[in-house]
């Protein structure tokens, strides 16, 4: 066991755990973050994706201690205060999740790409996104979603749609609570 401090959505976490356990496991089972799932555990699915220093990061296959000091962030940690990131709201709009097991990895990697490139092809989104899997083939809503935020983020939102469904919205970070 070893002293890690953690700061993890603008939070610091001083935790006695073993250095070598995978950030994914202290997310979820210490700090209750729920966000990123286990999907295969081995770096290969993209369910357990976190941002850090702006990168898209596997945290089933990152040892915690290699992430001290840096700024985690979580989908419990896209919404600001009340509201949801562009993402996620475009996610609502497009009724991207199906059963949602994967969409913790969609829009983290979704807003990465948006940090990086504004205004992305749908070549570009294919090919940023291919590593991202889901089982339930929601990539063309992916793509429509990220295409909304591109909009949105450029300050040119369009309506969102009337029928907009509420199912899987734990899976976008946007349960009762937003990014609780
Ligand atoms: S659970 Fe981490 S990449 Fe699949
Ligand atoms: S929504 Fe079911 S795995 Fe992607």
């Amino acid at each position: 066991m070893a002293k890690i401090t953690l700061r993890v959505n603008g939070k610091t976490h001083a935790l006695d755990i073993d250095p070598s356990t995978p950030l994914l496991y202290v997310l979820r089972n210490d700090l209750d973050l729920h966000g990123p799932r286990f999907g295969c555990g081995l770096g290969q699915c993209g369910a357990c994706t976190v941002i850090i220093k702006g990168e898209a990061v596997r945290s089933c296959v990152r040892a915690v201690s290699t992430v001290q000091g840096a700024d985690i962030t979580t989908l419990e940690g896209l919404a600001n205060g009340g509201a949801l990131h562009p993402v996620q709201q475009a996610w609502i709009d497009e009724q991207v999740p199906q059963c949602g097991f994967c969409q913790n990895g969609q829009i983290l990697m979704a807003k990465v790409l948006l940090d990086r490139n504004p205004n992305p092809s749908d070549a570009e989104i294919r090919k940023w996104m291919s590593g991202t899997l889901c089982r339930c083939m929601t990539y063309y809503r992916v793509q429509a979603a990220i295409k909304r935020a591109a909009k949105a983020m450029a300050g040119a939102r369009p309506e969102a749609k009337a029928s907009a469904h509420t199912g899987g919205l734990d899976s976008i970070g946007a349960e009762r609570e937003v990014g609780v």
